[in-house]
C-alpha cells in the first residue's frame, strides 16, 4: 500500500492487529442487539463495516446466513478467512451491493460516524432489510464513560492538543435516536451497555491503545499511555478499562409499493 492509500483507507493496516487486539470487544453490545432483534436461526444478517469479521464467526456459530461489507481490502481478506461461509463483499455502508429485503437484520458496529455517513448508511441498510427486520446501530459512548479516553487526552495533552481536553461531550444518545427517526425506523431499544477492555502488560496497552501509529510513536508515547492508564492497572500487572458502547435498534415499517 502507497502512501496515498494509507491516507484513504487506514484500516488494511492494523486488521490483523484490529482482530487480535479489538475484535470481540463490542461483544456486549452484539448481545444487547440480537437480542433486540429477537434474531432466529436460518435469518439472514449484515454487518456493515465488518472489520476483520468477529462478529461474522460468532453469526455464523448461531446458524445464521451472514454477510458482511467493508471498503478496507485488509479487513475484507482477514474477514474472509475468519469467516469462509459468509458472504463478505467490498464496498460502503452508503451504497450496498445487495437487493431490497435480503436480510432481517442489518448491523453496523464502531463503523459509522454519527455525522454525515450514518444518515445515508442507515436508509441503505433499512432498504435491503425485509419490512418487520431490524437496523441496529452501535457506537462508542460519551467519553465521560470510558477509560480509554482517559489516556487518549493524555496523549493528546502530551502533543499540545489542549483542544481534544476541551471538547464537548457528543450527546450519542440523542444522535442514535434522531437518526433512527430520520431513516424512518422505528426504535425498539437503544441503551448504554458496558464493554470492557483488557491489556495483559504494558506492551500490550500501548499497542492497543495506539493501534495503527508507527513504531516511533510507539515508543515515544509509551510512557503517557502507562503513566495514564495507572488507574486501570491490576496487581498482576494487566488492565483492564471500563469502556462503553452505546447502541439503538429500529424496525423497518412496511414499505408503500
Ligand atoms: C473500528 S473498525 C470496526 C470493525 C468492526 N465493526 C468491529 O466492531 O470490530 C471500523 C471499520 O469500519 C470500516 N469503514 C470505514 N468507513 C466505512 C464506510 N463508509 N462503510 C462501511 N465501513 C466503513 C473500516 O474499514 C473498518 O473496518
Amino acid at each position: 500500500m502507497d502512501d496515498q492509500d494509507a491516507d484513504t483507507d487506514p484500516w488494511s493496516a492494523m486488521a490483523h492487529e484490529w482482530h487480535r487486539r479489538w475484535g470481540r470487544f463490542a461483544e456486549p453490545a452484539w448481545a444487547a442487539v440480537l437480542d433486540a432483534a429477537a434474531l432466529r436461526p436460518g435469518q439472514g444478517v449484515l454487518d456493515v463495516g465488518c472489520g476483520p469479521g468477529d462478529l461474522l464467526v460468532h453469526l455464523t456459530g448461531l446458524g445464521v446466513r451472514v454477510a458482511g461489507i467493508d471498503p478496507a481490502p485488509g479487513m475484507i481478506a482477514v474477514a474472509r478467512a475468519l469467516a469462509p461461509s459468509a458472504d463478505v463483499r467490498a464496498g460502503e455502508a452508503s451504497d450496498l451491493p445487495w437487493d431490497d429485503e435480503s436480510f432481517d437484520l442489518a448491523i453496523a458496529i464502531n463503523a459509522l460516524h454519527l455525522a454525515g455517513e450514518a444518515a445515508p448508511a442507515l436508509t441503505e441498510m433499512s432498504r435491503v432489510v425485509v419490512p418487520g427486520g431490524h437496523v441496529a446501530i452501535v457506537t462508542w459512548a460519551e467519553a465521560q464513560h470510558n477509560d480509554v479516553d482517559v489516556i487518549a487526552r493524555a496523549v493528546a495533552a502530551d502533543d499540545g492538543d489542549e483542544s481534544a481536553a476541551d471538547d464537548e461531550q457528543e450527546a450519542v444518545a440523542g444522535a442514535l435516536d434522531r437518526l433512527l427517526a430520520e431513516a424512518g425506523l422505528t426504535a425498539v431499544a437503544t441503551g448504554l451497555v458496558e464493554t470492557p477492555w483488557e491489556a495483559a502488560d504494558d506492551g500490550a496497552l500501548v499497542r492497543g491503545v495506539l493501534l495503527g501509529e508507527d513504531p516511533e510513536t510507539l515508543a515515544d508515547r509509551a510512557s503517557v499511555v502507562v503513566t495514564a492508564a495507572a488507574p486501570f492497572r491490576l496487581d498482576d500487572g494487566s488492565y483492564r478499562l471500563r469502556n462503553h458502547l452505546r447502541y439503538a435498534v429500529g424496525c423497518v415499517g412496511a414499505r408503500s409499493r
